[in-house]
């Protein structure tokens, strides 16, 4: 599998539809792959929802609610609708292609789905990478808004029946991060901000976007957000064109979607990998998997508004089982700190620490050090250091894998450290209350047990406690 599709809440299920190639192990000729939860946590595999057919191949889309069936393809009643792109290949040369946006209903919960007989709804445009269409509601001007990947920018469009759409506006040009690479999967959407104080904003825009691997980026696909306003036609950037903000600072957090039709939380969920070796990582009889679902709220910092992250409370009440306790202890020079001798490899955990300036911590999350979070106190913020190793030697399938590279920053000499463990990934956010940063990775390693270990590199630290709550044999 690869990008998160459709993602939307109806009649009690969350459905997570997703890039799917039934036949191989590596990227093909694309379907939608179909599961559901009741719970964020459990999911349930359902058949195919959609497979290639005359107009192309099916990539990446949304779905929405059609709650008052102005698509008539309801009888008047709410029902489900896709929007995808058709991807067709025109020659035998496979970069010969043209892309164009589908249509596809369900009337019966998404169990089975119809391709639209007019399709597409969009046609192909003069731009030959023209994808992954994020449909919404814009309750001011009263008009379904899409936003879509167009070359290495995000174009939107409107409509008042979901199937004629008018094109908008265009952004991207000189902002934010640009590769060789096309712009894709963008998701558009108002979030509270936390907080807010007398005087301030009280919510912004987020428009998130994807760029995808290329030789001229060593750090291979990653997702950047823009905080700004948009009015139904024009998102207006409210940082400088320069800043470029990742979503989240690891290697594998990429075609981020949220769901729709959640009144009041905005979820979002992400594929845990990199096209840089998506195709040829160690495979199982599968690849590629899903990072667990977060909610997204903004929060004014020292550098303007961003993103806050937590993994939903769902995850929280599924991990109930063993909770084990940390104790404080003082790291008081050089050297290594036992913190957790046994770690569960389905697990979560908290770690509080104060850092003397000056110093530098590392902390091993995964077996021996194959994940290892570094803290670099300065006077007064920490900058934070991301490590991958191998384990036995399972990185000769890409020279990207193993990594070393800088994750931002949190202000203050004081983190917290929270983690969330599975066999084969680790997604780590800190400073989850004030000023948050996520690194996510996965290992494509099975591993079973892990330790906790922290390594005072450079003066000396004070660990104020912790905790791990392990599951139930999941
Ligand atoms: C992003 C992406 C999308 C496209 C899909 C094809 O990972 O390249 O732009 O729709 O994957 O599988």
């Amino acid at each position: 599998m690869n990008d998160p599709n459709g993602l939307v809440y109806f009649e009690g299920e969350y459905h997570l539809f997703y890039q799917y190639h039934p036949h191989d192990t590596v990227w093909g000729p694309m379907h939608w792959g179909h599961a559901i939860s009741t719970d964020l946590c459990h999911w349930e595999h359902l058949p195919i929802a959609l497979a290639p057919d005359a107009q192309g191949a099916c990539f990446s889309g949304s779905a929405i609610v059609d709650e008052y069936d102005v698509t008539g393809l309801f009888n008047g009643q709410p029902g489900l609708l896709a929007f995808y792109t058709c991807h067709r290949v025109l020659s035998d040369d496979p970069e010969d292609y043209e892309q164009s946006q589908c249509l596809a209903y369900s009337r019966d919960k998404g169990r089975t789905w119809h391709q639209y007989a007019n399709n597409p709804v969009l046609p192909a445009s003069g731009f030959k990478d023209f994808r992954d269409p994020k449909v919404f509601w814009h309750a001011a001007t009263q008009r379904w808004v899409m936003a879509l990947a167009c070359g290495q920018e995000i174009h939107f469009y409107t409509s008042d029946n979901l199937l004629d759409w008018q094109f908008a506006s265009a952004f991207g040009e000189g902002h934010g991060a640009h590769t060789q690479h096309p712009w894709e999967c963008p998701d558009l959407f108002e979030l509270p901000v936390e907080d807010a104080k007398n005087g301030q904003v009280a919510s912004r825009w987020v428009l998130i976007v994807g760029i995808g691997a290329t030789p001229d980026n060593a750090f291979g696909s990653f997702t950047q957000y823009f905080v700004g306003e948009f009015d139904g036609q024009h998102f207006t950037n409210d940082h400088s064109p320069d800043d470029v903000m990742m979503m989240d600072e690891g290697r594998d957090f990429y075609a981020v979607q949220s769901w729709s039709n959640t009144p009041g939380r905005r979820l979002v969920v992400a594929w845990l990998n990199n096209w840089q070796y998506a195709n040829h990582a160690p495979e199982a009889g599968w690849r590629g998997m899903m990072s667990l679902p977060r909610e997204l709220t903004l929060r004014a910092t020292s550098s303007g508004i961003q993103l806050c992250q937590r993994i939903a409370s769902e995850c929280h009440e599924a991990l109930t089982a063993v909770p084990h306790t940390i104790p404080p202890q003082a790291m008081l020079g050089v050297g290594q700190y036992s913190v957790l001798t046994s770690l569960p490899s389905v697990s979560r955990g908290l770690l509080e620490l104060t850092l003397a300036a000056g110093s530098r911590v590392a902390l091993s999350l995964q077996q021996g050090d194959h994940q290892q979070l570094t803290l670099e106190a300065g006077e007064e913020d920490v900058a934070l250091r991301y490590t991958r190793n191998g384990v036995n030697g399972q990185v000769a399938f890409d020279d990207h894998f193993a990594c070393d590279h800088a994750a931002g920053s949190v202000d203050g000499l004081r983190v917290t450290v929270e983690w969330w463990c599975d066999h084969g990934s680790l997604e780590i956010l800190v400073n989850g209350d004030t000023q948050q940063r996520a690194i996510s990775q996965v290992s494509f390693i099975s591993l079973t047990t892990g330790s906790i270990d922290a390594r005072v590199l450079e003066g000396s630290a004070g660990l104020l406690g912790g905790s791990v709550v392990s599951s139930k044999g999941a």
